[in-house]
Formats: C-alpha cells, structure tokens, sequence
C-alpha cells in the first residue's frame, strides 16, 4: 500500500501566468492499494463529492503512469482525504493527479523519475504553475521546452503567511481561460515578463517589500475580474492591512494575500471586511509547505 501526502499550491502568483507557483500548508492524503479486482474509491472527507468510477481524476493519473510504463493492475483500492477545497483555484485536481502519479509510480516499480513524472502531469493538467509545486514543494518558477517542464524550486525559509480568502462559490479554469484574450499586445506582454522575473528574484532573496509591485499583471487578472465579485477591492483592503502581494490564486475565485507572520490582525480585519460588504468568503491562514509530496510505502 502506498501513501502519498500532497500540499495545494497557488499558481499565477500575480505577473508568473502559468509559470509562478507555491506549495501552502492544506493536504491531499492518497491511499492506493493493488486489489484482486475491480476498482473502489472512497472519500473520507463527509460531504464532498468525488467520482468514483474510472472518471476519478486520481484513478486517471495512475492508469497514465500504469500506461506510460506497461505495468498491468488487477484492481485498485483509492482512499482519499483532502483539506484542499475543491474548484477554488488552491491546486486539487494538482494534489489528485501529483499523488496518484507518484502512487502509480511505485506500485510499478519506481521506472519515472520526478521529472517524467513532471512532465506528464503537466500534460494532464495542462499547465505547470500548480504540478510543480505540489510535486517538489517551496517556491517553483516553471516553463516549458517542448514536452519538457523546466522548473527551478526554493524554500523560502523568513516567516511569511498566505491568507487564502476563499469564497463561497467556485469557478472552472476550463471557463475562466475562455475569458482571456487570444493575443496581448508587446507592451502588455513584455511588462508581465519584467514583473515576474522580478517576483521570481525577490521572493527568492526575501525582498519581499519589492512584490506589491512585481505581483501587478496584465495577462490574465484584469479579463478574470468579471468573474470574481469585489476583486481589485479586496485586493485594495488587503494592502491596507498590510500585505506584501495580492493575487488571484490561480483561476480563481480564491484571493492569496503573503504577508508577515508577526500580522497576527489581517485574519480578522480581513474577516470584517467580508462582512462588511456581506460576501461570504472563509479566510485561512496558510504558511509554505517547503517540501512538496511525500511518499510513504506502508
Ligand atoms: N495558470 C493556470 C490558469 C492555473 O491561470 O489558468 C489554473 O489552474
């Protein structure tokens, strides 16, 4: 039997489309157990609903492994249990296909190494900024040559925490992509460059007073705005209580903020905000998961 403990990850980072990513501290635990037959899928978290049959995202990610490697399974016996909410932009389908490959992986003999693993989750979920990070953990700047992903990950050791403001609706990245436009002019895109690799250095180095200006995109967040109720709003009160960088995280609809863990206020000024303009929005306070997922044959 093997288990695979995932962390949720926040992707765009702001300027980083498609390309910046972190790993926070909320899990997807896997269990996966070769049976006789069959396959059965079970979900411990009550009142959440994830498909059961071959349509299971986790079951998905171990048959691309299974397949990729020529490995045969009888059946399979998938038990998940995931404090990652579900379509709001924090990484759970990165968390179900990351800990069903990995899974696969050495239920067939550990013949992928992290990288093809890499590679073939990006395929499957189409874009790397969430699968890196879910994967190795820490800060990740990801790109891609061909059918490669090229990632380069941190751990980002000064204390900082991530307020995940997640509110109560969802939204499909499938969906929220049809937004966006299918050319951007040189300006807009050449300004997005500078911001990320300027995001990318300073949270490497710890300068982090440099991202409030470094997370300002202009490829995907103004076209997802309409999307998102109160967005630049939120991101406005949140820089009033004093974070570092605001971004939509992700697809969306769950608003990031990184701030100093001594800013032990902005949960509950953030809570009152959310009141006061009557959405409901829960928000979590996360810190880095500096080590990505973690195997275990039991
Ligand atoms: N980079 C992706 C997007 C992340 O913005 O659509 C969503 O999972």
């Amino acid at each position: 039997m093997v288990r695979v403990r995932v962390p949720a990850t926040s992707a765009n980072m702001g300027a980083g489309f498609d390309s910046l990513g972190i790993a926070l501290s909320l899990y997807n635990t896997i269990t996966v157990e070769e049976i006789s037959s069959g396959l059965v899928v079970e979900n411990q978290r009550i009142g959440e609903y994830i498909p059961t049959g071959e349509n299971n995202l986790i079951y998905r990610a171990i048959k691309t492994v299974f397949e990729k490697v020529g490995y045969k399974s009888k059946g399979l016996r998938i038990v998940q249990n995931s404090d990652i909410p579900m379509t709001r932009g924090l990484g759970s389908s990165s968390a179900c296909i990351i800990g069903g490959m990995l899974a696969a992986n050495v239920i067939s003999g550990r013949q992928l190494s992290y990288n093809d693993i890499l590679d073939i989750a990006t395929k499957m979920e189409g874009h790397p900024d969430n699968v890196a990070p879910a994967l190795y953990g820490g800060f990740c700047t990801s790109v891609m040559s061909g059918s490669h992903t090229v990632t380069k990950s941190v751990k980002i050791e000064k204390p900082i925490s991530f307020m995940a403001m997640v509110p109560d609706f969802f939204v499909l990245t499938r969906k929220s992509r049809v937004s966006l436009p299918e050319t951007v002019t040189h300006k807009d895109a050449a300004y997005n460059a500078g911001h990320a690799a300027l995001f990318s250095l300073a949270m490497a180095t710890g300068d982090f007073e440099k991202l409030k200006i470094a997370v300002k995109d202009k490829l995907h967040q103004p076209y997802r705005a309409a999307y998102i109720d109160n967005m630049e709003q939120t991101f406005d009160e949140a820089y009033k209580n004093g974070a570092y960088a605001v971004w939509l995280s992700g697809s969306g609809p769950t608003i990031l903020a990184m701030c100093s863990a001594q800013n032990e206020d902005f949960e509950y000024n953030m809570s009152r905000y959310f009141e006061s303009i009557g959405q409901k929005s829960s928000c979590r306070r996360l810190t880095i998961d500096n080590v990505g997922a973690i195997v275990q044959v039991i």
